[in-house]
């Protein structure tokens, strides 16, 4: 049986065969249905990219009805058991896990370029007391583009990779840094003899010790929760990060649009409402209420369901796992035995079975980010920070995909036709249109 789509255009009777490709067909395929000459031809709507490939991808894959997640075909769970995210962040940008001679070279590379330009300090000082860390973030990434003139020549192998080590390299400092402005404390160095999650510790909390040394359970739980967010497809962010690339300009500007992206509540927000929710609750007898009202429409059960996993979500079973090792250092949150009480009650109640509605990665994140001590503000640039491996790897494939070109989405036009201009006196009072 061939691969290919028949298609019956009932405005004309005719019939179009088009092929099947990797499970999908061409859009462009549908221009060549016209029901006359001057016709521009069929165009397929999409909305929100619902059922629409904007790109042939290797890097990650998802299969959301049975809760798998792969980068480059290895799956999360081994990763996050066996690896540490500097490897994975190597494996996700270079398609392969590097030999131990590649890894230190990466190693190295990345930890010699963790200090930013001082003037970068300054941009930092002018942001008033209360800035938000992730406003910080997003305008201090685009400066360094500033810094690197030289990014521009993105289709030069040897500074594009120069560019992605300096990215990785330097997110967390600019992170750390907005952090300790919003608290009025020194900024605090990077530290080359600690790991990438050590260092990050040292420079958010570092007091006046003459070495900071970072507990090894929360800097390993640090590491494993970057490695569960290194890259998650073809998302909101991901998607900007490709969008912007397009059309060439630097990465450390494309990376500025990425974490715009992420930085709406609809993409990252959820795990800080995930601990409103638990806090309104506030203890065990108010569950079953509290889920009475989800199942009447009023609120969601923040933390549950995904747009693609109609299962557990596999980084969800690995953060609830973790739970229990950070919480026998810093404490047990008392919000966790909510948490774990509202998902067995939820996991067995009809509404959620028949939605497929499971915990995703954002239900207990935000728990064991709390309980390590980072406000909330802090989360986005917490996920920002292991996020640039994605970012990086998804705007180099994007780069070298001989398909791609700038991204430019056609329109339905459903507005006026042509019509002529009125000079103020001539002109009534229109009511205003969206
Ligand atoms: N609590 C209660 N009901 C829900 C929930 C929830 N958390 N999520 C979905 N539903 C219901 C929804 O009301 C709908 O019911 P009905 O069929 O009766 O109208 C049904 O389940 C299908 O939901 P949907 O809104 O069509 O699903 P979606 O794929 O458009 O939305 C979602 C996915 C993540 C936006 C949504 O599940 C949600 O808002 N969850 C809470 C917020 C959250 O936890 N977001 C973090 C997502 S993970 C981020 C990441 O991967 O980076």
């Amino acid at each position: 049986m061939a691969d290919t789509l028949t298609i019956t255009d009932n405005r004309t009777g005719r019939t179009y065969e088009v092929p099947i490709d990797d499970g999908a067909v061409r859009a462009m395929e549908f221009r060549q249905i016209k029901v006359s000459d001057d016709d521009f031809g069929l165009m397929v709507y999409d909305p929100a990219f619902m059922n629409t490939a904007s790109c042939k991808s290797r890097i990650t894959y998802i299969d959301g009805d049975k809760g798998i997640l792969r980068y480059r075909g290895y799956p999360i769970e081994q990763l996050a058991e066996q690896s540490n995210y500097l490897e994975v962040a190597y494996l996700i940008v270079n398609g392969e896990l590097p030999t131990r001679e590649q890894y230190d070279r990466w190693v190295h590379d990345i930890t010699y370029r963790t200090l930013i330009h001082e003037n970068i300090k300054k941009f930092v000082d002018g942001f008033h007391h209360d800035a938000h860390p992730m406003g910080m973030l997003v305008s201090t990434v685009a400066a360094l583009s500033t810094f690197y003139p030289e990014s521009k020549h993105i289709f030069d192998e040897e500074t594009r990779r120069l560019q992605i080590i300096r990215l990785i390299a330097k997110m967390p400092t600019l992170a750390a840094f907005a952090y300790r402005h919003s608290l009025g404390q020194p900024y605090v160095y990077p530290d080359n003899d600690l790991s990438f999650t050590g260092n990050l510790l040292n420079m958010l909390y570092k007091m006046s010790e003459a070495k900071y040394q970072p507990h090894p359970v929360l800097e390993r739980a640090l590491d494993v929760l970057f490695i569960l967010h290194a890259d998650h497809e073809q998302n909101c962010s991901a998607n900007a990060m490709r969008a912007v690339g397009s059309s060439h300009p630097d990465p450390f500007s494309a990376i500025a649009a990425a974490c715009a992206a992420l930085y709406g509540p609809l993409h990252c927000g959820a795990n800080e409402e995930v601990l409103r929710m638990l806090t309104q609750i506030g203890s065990l007898d108010r569950i079953p209420a509290f889920i009475e009202r989800v199942k009447g429409g009023e609120g969601l059960l923040m933390g549950f369901g995904h747009r693609i996993y109609k299962n557990y979500d596999p980084r969800a079973s690995i953060i609830k796992e973790m739970a229990h090792q950070v919480f026998e250092v810093t404490g047990r949150n008392p919000l966790l035995d909510i948490a774990l009480e509202l998902e067995r009650i939820a996991l067995e109640d009809e509404y959620f079975i028949k939605r497929k509605l499971y915990p995703n990665v954002d239900f207990y994140s935000g728990i064991i980010y709390q309980s390590m001590g980072f406000p909330v503000e802090m989360f986005p640039v917490l996920f920002a920070i292991p996020r640039t491996a994605g970012w990086v790897a998804q705007w180099q494939e994007m780069l070298l995909d001989s398909e791609q070109k700038i991204a430019r989405p056609r329109q339905l036009y459903l507005g006026y036709d042509q019509r002529d201009y009125l000079p103020t006196g001539q002109r009534e009072k229109q009511s205003a249109v969206a």
